[in-house]
């Protein structure tokens, strides 16, 4: 089936000890594209993703991959590539024993292990040293090659450009590219808005547990925002969300949209809604969205 989304997480929510950490996140990941998923530290990324391949009971919802429950496909490896905490390799295996060990468990030749090493631009020395030894940037790397072992054909990725160097970022923007041209889907986080925007075709923006905007990039980043508001803001975003109008929550309450103000409000008189504002906002786009979630945060932190 490639007619539904090579990712789906549906109302996917966690509880921690009575705060909720992810409140009913929703978006779908399309076949062949990439998938920026974004907020700031503490938003939720990293949770989502662990519920996403089953390794965090969701407290409410659900999410498939390729259609099913990560914990039920076969073989998952030989399907989906997974990588979320690069530190999380034995410390005292070599890069290149740990690649071994991941193509024999799922069946592979062990001189795929060394293509990837390869690939992923390690060298013969540096993949016959003990990882425990290995800077940030290295763990990336090899753990990128750890989840293309299977040739799979989608990624999830939880923050792989972080201990990398601009030659390193550069590299891992060319390597999902390829990928997604190739057909492949990512689904990759990142805390920093810049480190995304080059390489995503959709961003699902993420704040305090919520998803706050998600769309096509270029919708999102467009210039010209436009805020609106209307007597019903649910119908509204349904019906932007139906023509893939990329849209972000406005604190006053409305929307801040990437589009122009007579297809929104063509939008509205389609469903039937009233509008109670629509007009330029300079103020508006992801960039500012950001800064305000990030700025949240960091007040948040100054109080705890
Ligand atoms: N195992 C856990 N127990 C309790 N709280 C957790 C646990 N994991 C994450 N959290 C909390 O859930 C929230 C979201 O965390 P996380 O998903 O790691 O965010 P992100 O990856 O976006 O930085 C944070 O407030 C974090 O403290
Ligand atoms: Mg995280």
């Amino acid at each position: 089936m490639t007619t539904t989304a090579a990712i789906r997480v549906a109302d996917l929510s966690k509880d921690y000890r009575g705060t909720r950490a992810v409140d009913s996140v929703s978006f779908d990941v399309p076949h062949g594209s990439i998938t920026g998923f974004l907020g700031p530290n503490g938003a939720g990324k990293s949770t989502t993703l662990r519920m996403l391949v089953g390794l965090t009971e969701p407290t409410g919802g659900s999410a498939t991959v390729l259609g099913r429950r990560y914990t039920e496909l076969l073989n998952p490896g030989r399907r989906v590539g997974v990588l979320l905490d690069a530190s999380a390799q034995h410390s005292g295996r070599t890069g290149l024993e740990i690649l071994r060990l991941g193509a024999m468990m799922m069946g592979l030749p062990d001189r795929r292990a060394e293509e990837m090493i390869e690939k992923v631009g390690l060298s013969k020395a540096e993949s016959r040293r003990r990882t425990g030894t290995y800077s940030l940037g290295m763990r990336q790397r090899l753990g990128v090659a750890h989840a293309l072992l299977g040739d799979p054909k989608v990624l999830i990725l939880d923050e792989p450009a972080n201990g990398l160097d601009p030659a390193g970022i550069h590299w891992m923007r060319t390597l999902l590219k390829e990928f997604a041209d190739d057909g492949g889907s990512v689904l990759l986080s990142s805390h920093l808005l810049h480190e995304i925007e080059v390489v995503a075709d959709d961003l699902v923006v993420i704040g305090r547990g919520r998803i706050v905007a998600r769309g096509s990039k270029n919708d999102l980043l467009a210039g010209s925002g436009v805020y609106v508001r209307s007597t019903d803001d649910e119908g509204l975003a349904a019906g932007m969300r139906a023509v893939g109008v990329g849209f972000t929550d406005h604190p006053d309450g409305g929307f801040t949209v990437g589009a122009e103000a007579e297809h929104i409000a063509n939008i509205a008189a389609a469903a039937g809604i009233t509008l109670r504002e629509l007009r330029a906002d300079d103020e508006a786009g992801l960039e500012q969205l950001f800064l305000r979630l990030t700025a949240d945060d960091a007040r948040e932190d100054v109080k705890s």
